[in-house]
């Protein structure tokens, strides 16, 4: 059983890092879509919406830079093309949003995604013994399952 420079299975690394490559294509949508969110919003609720889609665009962008560099870790490269990044991310481009509350069901089929990969992933890296893969993904868990109840709150759900 041959190992990487971090002591992981090979072929586990091989795995989590192709796993890690779909969630990353799934983050890196998400921000684009949600700068649209930030530009283009309209309404009653703006400054308070435009600067709350600031915070959930600069969180998933540190997020882009933590999973392609947990790649690089695990001995892989992180993808690094639009192109790519469209044809495999799980979330779709949106575009054009203007009203809150779509914006917001969005955001939150998008979470609510991303956590489902996650667990994927974080049952992945415990089965490989990968403590630092399993670490960050239970974080990001954490984190955006507390967003997820937050925005439903904002819709009165
Ligand atoms: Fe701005």
């Amino acid at each position: 059983m041959s190992t990487n420079a971090i002591g992981l299975n090979t072929a586990s690394a091989e795995r989590l890092a192709g796993g890690l490559n779909e969630l990353l294509a799934s983050y890196q949508v998400f921000y684009m879509n949600a700068r649209g969110y930030h530009w283009n919003i309209k309404g009653e609720n703006f400054f308070e919406l435009h600067v709350k889609f600031e915070e959930l665009y600069n969180t998933l962008l540190m997020k882009v830079d933590e999973v392609a560099e947990r790649i690089q870790t695990l001995g892989h490269q992180p993808l690094h093309s639009y192109g790519e990044y469209v044809k495999i991310s799980t979330i779709q481009e949106q575009t054009n949003v203007t009203d809150g509350r779509t914006a917001i069901n969005h955001i939150l089929e998008s979470y609510q995604t991303l956590i489902g990969q996650q667990r994927t992933l974080l049952t992945l890296a415990s089965e490989a013994n990968d403590e630092g893969t399993s670490a960050l993904m239970s974080d990001y868990i954490r984190e955006q399952e507390k967003e997820v109840w937050m925005y439903r709150s904002y819709l009165g759900e």
